[in-house]
């Protein structure tokens, strides 16, 4: 792979000087879904899918980038004078977001930089394909520019940053954490409200972690997750009414049970509720991974789909389709919808010996039932973002 594109960097830009090379995986969420920015807990993994970046430093303010996945755009020039996001910018906001907030950060860009890169997460997929890029880009920056001090950690709130404020998503940090901080063959358990974080490893020597892929993507998937993010707010102002919280993630059940009326709007309630009951969730099955109870913990990931579906209803008719089979498949211990929805994939636990018909099976009664075909990845967790 390395060195296939470092061929095409020479036949791109020219192949003297000092070209590095790069990587940053996506992730998939095993449970705690949309609770990153409720000051909940989350559980993702690394996943060896990722984006790769080649880069050498130019002796201009110039900026040159070239994506292997969209070649028929060429290269793509801007400068560092244009750190602005545009519509015209495409996919190269999302390494400019990331080099403006460096320099709002006081990390002042001494040169400009030409870019190769190319990811093996499929388009649209919600398995953080843009996260693993913005991870990219500070691993990138800070290793060219010898920008020291920053730690795997600052790199993930600089990224996320750059997200918010740069490319108008108003996203947790689960993702670019994972990225940033993913360990092989373990999932971080985290704590959003604190950043502290725990690698719980993942043993399961019967079975397999299994993303499956609608292939659909539904449109207004930023609007409706930066909606949701409102409806929670406007159901905390509520509680805050009520009980002393700063986030719904301090909340137990019971509390919720407690309190809930004093939120004012039954869809805000409902959506405050899944964040609470999503939160304690994770914790429990984090709790009943470390006891080799996974019965328990696909049941929590069933039960974490349905309020996803229900409560948060981000889900769409596809991906409950593909759980559905899922759930009514002999092999499967448990399955979800993973990231932040309206579309992209599935994850599901799937007892070794089945992960052959799971595959054959779903694959063929979905395509049965929505008329185009599922992807299935069996996943390997994989190390974060790094030098290669
Ligand atoms: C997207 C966001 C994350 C998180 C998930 C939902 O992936 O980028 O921060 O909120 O959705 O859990």
């Amino acid at each position: 792979m390395e060195r296939d594109l470092m061929k095409k960097f020479a036949e791109i830009y020219g192949g003297e000087g000092d070209i590095r090379s790069y990587f940053a995986p996506g992730r998939v969420n095993l449970i705690g879904e949309h609770t990153d920015y409720n000051g909940g807990h989350v559980f993702p993994c690394a996943l060896t899918l990722g984006t790769y970046g080649l880069a050498r430093k130019r002796e201009d303010n110039k900026l040159r980038f070239y994506s292997v996945n969209f070649s028929r755009l060429g290269v793509i020039e801007s400068s560092l004078e244009e750190l602005v996001p545009s519509e015209k910018a495409g996919w190269t906001n999302y390494p400019k977001g990331v080099m403006w907030t460096f320099e709002k950060r006081g990390y002042k860009l001494p040169s400009g930089v030409d870019f190769l890169i190319y990811g093996n997460i499929p388009n649209g997929s919600g398995l953080s394909s843009s996260a693993s890029l913005e991870v990219l880009t500070g691993v990138m920056l800070k290793d060219l520019f010898g920008f020291e001090d920053l730690t795997m950690q600052d790199l993930a709130l600089i990224g996320q940053y750059s997200e918010n404020n740069f490319n108008g998503m108003n996203c947790g940090i689960m993702d670019q954490f994972a990225s940033a901080m993913g360990k092989k063959d373990c999932a971080i358990f985290l704590d959003t409200s604190t950043l502290e974080f725990e690698y719980a490893p993942v043993k399961l020597p019967d079975a397999k972690i299994v993303i499956t892929n609608s292939k659909v993507k539904h449109s207004l998937v930023e609007s409706s997750y930066n909606d949701r993010r409102n409806e929670c707010e406007t159901a905390l102002a509520d509680l805050k009414k009520v009980v002393e919280i700063q986030a719904l993630g301090e909340l137990t059940e019971e509390a919720f049970e407690k309190y809930k009326e004093a939120i004012q709007d039954p869809v805000c309630r409902r959506r405050a509720k899944h964040a609470v009951y999503e939160n304690q969730r994770a914790i429990k099955a984090v709790q009943a991974l470390k006891a080799d109870n996974i019965e328990e913990f696909g049941r929590l990931m069933n039960a974490s789909h349905v309020s996803l579906r229900d409560d948060y209803e981000v889900s769409c008719q596809e991906i409950d389709i593909l759980v559905d089979l899922a759930w009514n498949h002999p092999g499967v211990i448990g399955s979800r919808i993973t990231g932040g929805g309206f579309g992209g994939c599935t994850v599901s636990i799937v007892k070794n010996e089945e992960v052959e018909d799971f595959v054959q099976s779903i694959g063929r009664e979905y395509k049965a039932k929505v008329g185009h075909e599922a992807e299935f990845y069996v996943v390997e967790i994989g190390d974060g973002a790094r030098k290669l």
